[in-house]
């Protein structure tokens, strides 16, 4: 990726948990601008082809959230875990890893992810349309660094993981500070 590219303004639907709603699931809608991300922080965002999918639950996600502090101590305000599922799978999703510090963005439409020019078509899985695995370095709303995975292409038959894994991700911060 080159020059200047800010990321697109998008309205995302999220669902937070709020006690005063009656019964046993007292969750609400919250929209969530792309404004509310990424204006004023410099903040690391990390996407990738689906909730509990394998390469993500056991390596990437658990790893930035593991990493957290020492992305902290790069001046990283947040990490963002984004893919293109729905809310209450990402809830899920994040509750299963007993998640604290890495925040989850649904882009369940796939708008966000389209407008990256990111999104890729995973019929070959079932997923149909979902997120090329990347991460970007994105300060007040500008990508500042990209780490995109090679192959991007529908129907990948491989899976590739490495560029946009937190280990690399916080070398390279390291290595430019
Ligand atoms: C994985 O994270 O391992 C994975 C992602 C997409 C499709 C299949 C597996």
């Amino acid at each position: 990726m080159t020059g200047q590219k800010k990321v697109p303004f998008v309205t995302f639907l999220t669902r937070v948990r709020d006690d005063s709603v009656p019964g046993p699931n007292p969750y609400r809608w919250e929209e969530r601008t792309s404004d509310d991300y990424f204006a004023g922080k410099r903040v690391l965002l990390f996407s990738l082809p689906g909730a509990f999918t394998p390469t993500c639950s056991t390596y990437q996600l658990p790893n930035f959230e593991d990493l957290y502090e020492e992305f902290k101590k790069e001046g990283i305000d947040a990490i963002y875990c984004l893919s293109v599922n729905d809310a209450f799978v990402m809830n899920a999703w994040g509750k299963s890893l007993g998640l604290q510090k890495v925040e989850l963005i649904p882009d369940g439409s796939g708008e966000f992810t389209r407008k990256m020019g990111m999104l890729v078509a995973k019929d070959n899985l079932g997923f149909g349309m979902r997120s090329w695995r990347y991460a970007a370095l994105v300060n007040n709303g500008v990508v500042e660094q990209w780490f995109e995975e090679e192959g991007f292409s529908d129907n990948c038959e491989t899976d590739p993981y490495g560029v946009s894994s937190p280990q690399n991700v916080l070398q390279t911060l390291r290595a430019a500070a």
